[in-house]
């Protein structure tokens, strides 16, 4: 098995990875490597990647089955593979603070798992950035994987086999409109409320913004649980600010990590990172 050549980012997860291209060819071993080392950390980044879109995508399918963007599947039944994180439009121009797609992509600083308001969530996001912001537009993390460890063993008890529903209409609503067709293409799912990680065994809840109450708890009990549990994840101990620098590739784990957008003046700067998701595993079998 290759070893990666990895520096530790935060005490409870990430790390930075050095001396792999992951533009060029990968062989079976790089990426098995890869899968252990998302498991292990949860986050990784790999600065200085020559990427492009095409690379991109051929990356993300080394790592499973890209997952169709939400928001273009849901408007239109077109399947495209890449969502623009950011302020600058296809054709290079700015939509500032006050642009309906720079507001709407403010629900994303809610601390939240990709996906997971879809029936098969996401396993990891790989986000490349092209363009940052000179202050601001951190991205923040935080793990609901280390959040269950401190757990004393009776929460535990009490949270497994519990399961939580994740509605996005719920989630993104009070900051957006959200497209009737897309809201129709999202009903609620459901996911348990403990996962656990296929090949390690490793025991993490699963919450977020999306998680929107549990099943057979009155509503009250339920947003008690779901902000306790996504509050004890989020203390400012566990948090890891990734400062983004152009030629970041950074892959996360959404089985396991929260994360949250920084916020950044979008009337300022130019902020443009491109994003494809890979899909499952499903959380129910
Ligand atoms: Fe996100």
């Amino acid at each position: 098995m290759r070893a990666l050549e990895v520096e530790p980012l935060h005490d409870q997860f990430g790390a930075r990875v050095f001396g792999i291209d992951l533009t060029g060819p990968l062989d079976d071993e790089t990426v098995a490597a890869l899968r252990d080392a998302v498991d292990e950390f949860s986050f990784l980044c790999f600065p200085n990647q020559p990427m492009t879109d095409e690379k991109h995508l051929a990356f993300t399918q080394r790592l499973g089955e890209p997952e169709a963007e939400h928001v273009t599947l849901g408007k239109t039944g077109k399947a495209v593979y890449f969502g623009t994180v950011g302020n600058v439009a296809d054709d290079g121009t700015v939509r500032r603070g006050d642009h309906p797609n720079t507001k709407y992509q403010t629900g994303n600083e809610q601390w939240h798992s990709d996906s997971s308001f879809r029936a098969v969530p996401s396993y990891v996001s790989i986000t490349h950035a092209y363009e940052v912001p000179g202050e601001g537009g951190a991205t923040e993390f935080a793990s609901m994987r280390t959040a269950y460890n401190r757990l004393p063993a009776d929460e535990k008890e009490r949270i497994d086999g519990l399961q939580a529903v994740h509605d996005y209409v719920f989630s993104r609503s009070p900051v957006a409109p959200v497209d009737p067709n897309h809201a129709a293409s999202l009903p609620p799912v459901v996911h348990p409320l403990v996962r656990r990680n296929p090949s390690t065994g490793a025991a993490n809840y699963y919450t977020g913004s999306h998680a929107r109450s549990i099943v057979g708890w009155g509503g009250i009990e339920s947003r008690r649980l779901i902000d306790d549990l996504n509050t004890g994840a989020t203390r400012e101990e566990d948090i890891y600010r990734h400062r983004w620098a152009a030629g970041d590739t950074v892959i996360w784990d959404n089985r396991c990590l929260l994360h949250r957008g920084g916020g950044y003046d979008a009337d300022k700067w130019r902020r443009r990172m491109r994003q494809t998701r890979v899909v499952g595993p499903a959380t129910v079998t």
